[in-house]
């Protein structure tokens, strides 16, 4: 049987990493597929580079449009990023016809609605294994593995930078720009890297999963996003010091009321396996209710590991080319007709345990004020610890943790005690998950 044939957009990190493993494996991959897969055809805006990294093997253009068009091309891979030109890029190659794989979880956070629609539409694939989590297969245990189950919550470290940030931080005593420029290096980082120590993109990626888990419309905007910039080192300190460490979560839940969408540092038990995720690696659990928990672990950026799930999507298609499309795996896990309105939970309404830590003035009756905003708003706690003031400090620190609440009941005990004459600053608020 004649090789599929493909069409790459972007030889970057990504791009490059699935020429090289396409390439070292073929014989391999070509035996589970069925025949043959062979990129015919690169596009992107450094020719020289990208000439250099195909080796002169393919043809190499500057014109991702000549790719989109070129009637010999099966599958179309997006690895440019964004949502703007690859927007484009992606439209045009489903119009003309072309399944999709793509490593942007950017572009189906925000337009994943559109793009599916018009691929159903021409009866193509979209596979985008690579977008959520690099190279653990999320996608493929969410959307076939897990199918029989109703899933209650999945809850991930998915951003590979902002976990290395985390831990080298904890580890090396090293500063947060250090190590956001070694993440850079590593390949970890995306383009703009706010967008990993923002959260954007673990949202990006909790955004996909959590309409795949519960069969609704990507919905990136109604995502709560917190990222790791406003961290202190003092609070990793004390979360050591009771127990837990924080972790940037993605977390998405089925409650009774809605879903809650949410991304943020999050105090995690330190006896969880996914407590001890370091570096860049990536770890998603799932909670089913005929599974159980099960957890996916590996890493979660770089060049090999997401060519690996890039490549992995490619098989999927070759072996599936031919099928009637409605017998086909749905996009969303969930056939088109059946994907439901479910709302996301404004954060007002979401229900999470809390880390609090105040600064207060060493006197008498603080801690007694301070615990009775928390009875009057119905928040009960769990554990509480007080630093000694220093040596000549007349103010010390209080954490306290909290046992299941709203976040709403939180807001307003934060205003409460903010207002105290003896409470100093802003109350530093985190959420805590225990993940049973
Ligand atoms: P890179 O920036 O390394 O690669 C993108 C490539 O696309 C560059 O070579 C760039 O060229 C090229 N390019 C930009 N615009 C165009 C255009 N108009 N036409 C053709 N080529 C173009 O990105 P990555 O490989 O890191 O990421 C690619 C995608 O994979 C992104 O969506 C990212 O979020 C996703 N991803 C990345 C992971 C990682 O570990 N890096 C992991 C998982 C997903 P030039 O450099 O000249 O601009
Ligand atoms: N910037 C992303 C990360 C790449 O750090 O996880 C993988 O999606």
């Amino acid at each position: 049987m004649k090789p599929i044939k493909v069409g790459l957009l972007g030889i970057g990190t990504v791009g490059a990493g699935t020429f090289a493993v396409l390439k070292r494996n073929q014989e391999e991959i070509r035996r589970r597929a069925g025949r043959g897969i062979e990129i015919a055809i690169v596009a992107d805006l450094n020719t020289d580079r990208a000439k250099e990294i195909t080796g002169g093997t393919v043809e190499v253009v500057s014109d991702a449009n000549l790719v989109v068009s070129r009637p010999d091309i099966d599958i179309v891979i997006e690895l440019i990023g964004g949502y703007g030109i690859a927007r484009e890029l992606v439209m045009k190659a489903i119009a003309n016809g072309k399944h999709v794989v793509t490593a942007n979880k950017a572009l189906l956070a925000t337009h994943g609605t559109e793009i599916f629609l018009a691929a159903q539409d021409k009866g193509v694939m979209v596979a985008f294994e690579a977008a959520v989590a690099g190279g653990i297969p999320i996608i493929k245990a969410l959307r076939e593995g897990l199918t029989a189950n109703h899933i209650q919550w999945v809850a991930g470290i998915i951003n590979g930078t902002t976990n290395f940030i985390l831990s080298e931080m904890r580890d090396k005593g090293l500063d947060f720009a250090t190590v956001l420029k070694e993440a850079q290096r590593l390949g970890y980082a995306e383009a703009d890297p706010t967008f990993d120590i923002e959260g954007i993109d673990a949202a990006h990626k909790a955004t996909i999963m959590s309409a795949i888990a519960f069969g609704t419309p990507v919905q990136f905007d109604k995502a709560y996003v917190e990222g790791i910039t406003n961290l202190h080192a003092t609070d990793i300190r004390y979360a050591e010091q009771l127990g837990y460490r924080i972790k940037l979560l993605g977390i998405t839940k089925r409650t009774s009321q809605g879903i809650e969408l949410r991304v943020h540092p999050t105090l995690i038990p330190m006896s969880r396996l996914i407590a001890n995720v370091e570096g860049a690696m990536n770890a998603v659990l799932v909670q089913g209710d005929a599974v159980g928990p099960t957890l996916y672990y590996g890493k979660g950026a770089g060049a090999e590991p997401t060519a690996s799930a890039v490549i992995a999507d490619l098989v999927d298609i070759t072996r599936l080319t031919g099928a009637d499309h409605t017998h086909r795996v749905p996009y969303l896990a969930f056939q088109p007709g059946a994907i439901t309105d479910t709302p996301i939970l404004p954060m007002s309404e979401i229900t999470t345990s809390y880390y609090l830590r105040l600064r207060v003035a060493d006197k008498l009756g603080v801690l007694a004020n301070v615990t009775k905003i928390l009875a009057d708003a119905s928040i009960s706690i769990d554990a509480m610890m007080q630093k000694e003031p220093d040596e000549g400090e007349t103010q010390t620190d209080i954490i306290l943790l909290t046992h299941q609440t709203q976040e709403k009941n939180v807001d307003s005990a934060i205003a409460a005690i903010e207002s105290l004459s003896t409470v100093d600053g802003k109350v530093t608020r985190i959420r805590l998950e225990h993940l049973a």
